[in-house]
C-alpha cells in the first residue's frame, strides 16, 4: 500500500517555536503541507514561518495557550478558516518541571498537568470534528517515560502515561469514521526541553548521543502519510536506552 502524498494537505501543530515541533514543520512544509503554527512565543513562529517560505507552503501563524480552552478553540477554528479544513494535528506542545513527589510544588504539578493533559484534551476536542471530516491524522507526542515508571519524576511520567491512554482510547472511538490516531514516543531528544531546570536536553547531550529533533519530525511524517491504516505507536529511542533507565 502506497503511501499518501501529503502534498497540499493542512497541518496545525502545537509546540511549533521549539524543537520538536519546529522541526516537524520543516518536514511536513518539505512534504507540501500548508502549516498552522501554533505556540505562546509569537517572534518565534514568526521567524519559523518565514524561513518556511523556502518550501512554497502557506503557513498561519496562531499565538496559542494551549492551557486556555478559548485560545486552542481560537486556535482551531482560525487554522480551518484560512485553509477551509483540517487534516493533521500534531498534539505536541507539553514540558516537564520538578521531580520527586515529596518535593514537587503545586504550581510544577498544576503546569504539567494543563499543558500535557489539558492541553491535549482541548486541542483534540476541538480538533476531532475537522478530522472526522478530511478523514485525518490525530498525532500524539509521547514519550518512553509514558511507557515505564519514572522515578525522577512521576508526575511528568504519569502525564505521558495518560496521553497514551487519551490517544488509543480516542482511536477507539473515531476509527470507523476514519481518523487514524498516532503516539509517538521519544526518549531524550536534543531540544530545549529541561531548560526551565538550568540545562537544556540538547546542552546536555552531545551530537549523536541521543535521538533529534529531526528523526521525530520523520517519524511525524510517517504517521501522518499513511493511507489506509493507522501507525497506532511509534517509539524512537536512543540505542542504549536500556542500559540508562
Ligand atoms: N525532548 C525530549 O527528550 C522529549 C522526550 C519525550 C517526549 N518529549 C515531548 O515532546 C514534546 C515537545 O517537546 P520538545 O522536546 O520539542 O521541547 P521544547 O523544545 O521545550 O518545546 C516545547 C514546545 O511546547 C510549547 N509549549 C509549552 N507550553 C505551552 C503552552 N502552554 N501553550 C502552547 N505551547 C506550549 C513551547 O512553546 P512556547 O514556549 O513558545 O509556548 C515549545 O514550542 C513535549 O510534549 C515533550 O513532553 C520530549
Amino acid at each position: 500500500m502506497e503511501t499518501l502524498s501529503l502534498e497540499g494537505r493542512t497541518a496545525l501543530l502545537t509546540g511549533a517555536s521549539s524543537g520538536i515541533g519546529t522541526a516537524a514543520a520543516h518536514a511536513l512544509a518539505r512534504e507540501g503541507v500548508d502549516l498552522a503554527l501554533a505556540a505562546r512565543r509569537e517572534e518565534r513562529l514568526n521567524d519559523l514561518a518565514d524561513d518556511l517560505a523556502e518550501y512554497g507552503i502557506e503557513t498561519l501563524v496562531v499565538p496559542t495557550d494551549v492551557r486556555d480552552e478559548e485560545s486552542v478553540e481560537a486556535m482551531v477554528d482560525e487554522t480551518v478558516e484560512r485553509f477551509g479544513g483540517l487534516d493533521v494535528l500534531l498534539n505536541n506542545a507539553g514540558l516537564g518541571r520538578g521531580g520527586a513527589v515529596e518535593s514537587l510544588s503545586t504550581e510544577d504539578y498544576r503546569l504539567m498537568q494543563d499543558t500535557n493533559v489539558d492541553g491535549m484534551f482541548f486541542a483534540t476536542r476541538a480538533a476531532l470534528p475537522h478530522l472526522k471530516e478530511s478523514e485525518g491524522n490525530l498525532i500524539f507526542i509521547g514519550s518512553f517515560a509514558g511507557h515505564f515508571p519514572r522515578p525522577s519524576n512521576p508526575v511528568y511520567a504519569a502525564t505521558k502515561w495518560w496521553t497514551r491512554g487519551f490517544a488509543h482510547s480516542v482511536q477507539a472511538s473515531v476509527g470507523d469514521e476514519d481518523v487514524a490516531v498516532s503516539v509517538i514516543n521519544p526518549s531524550e531528544v536534543r531540544t530545549e526541553f529541561g531548560s526551565a531546570s538550568g540545562e537544556s536536553f540538547e546542552e546536555r547531550f552531545g551530537e549523536g548521543e541521543v535521538t533529534e529533533p529531526e528523526e521525530i519530525a520523520d517519524a511525524v511524517v510517517f504517521a501522518a502519510g499513511q493511507q489506509n491504516s493507522t501507525v497506532s505507536e511509534l517509539d524512537l529511542y536512543r540505542r542504549d536506552k536500556f542500559e540508562n533507565f
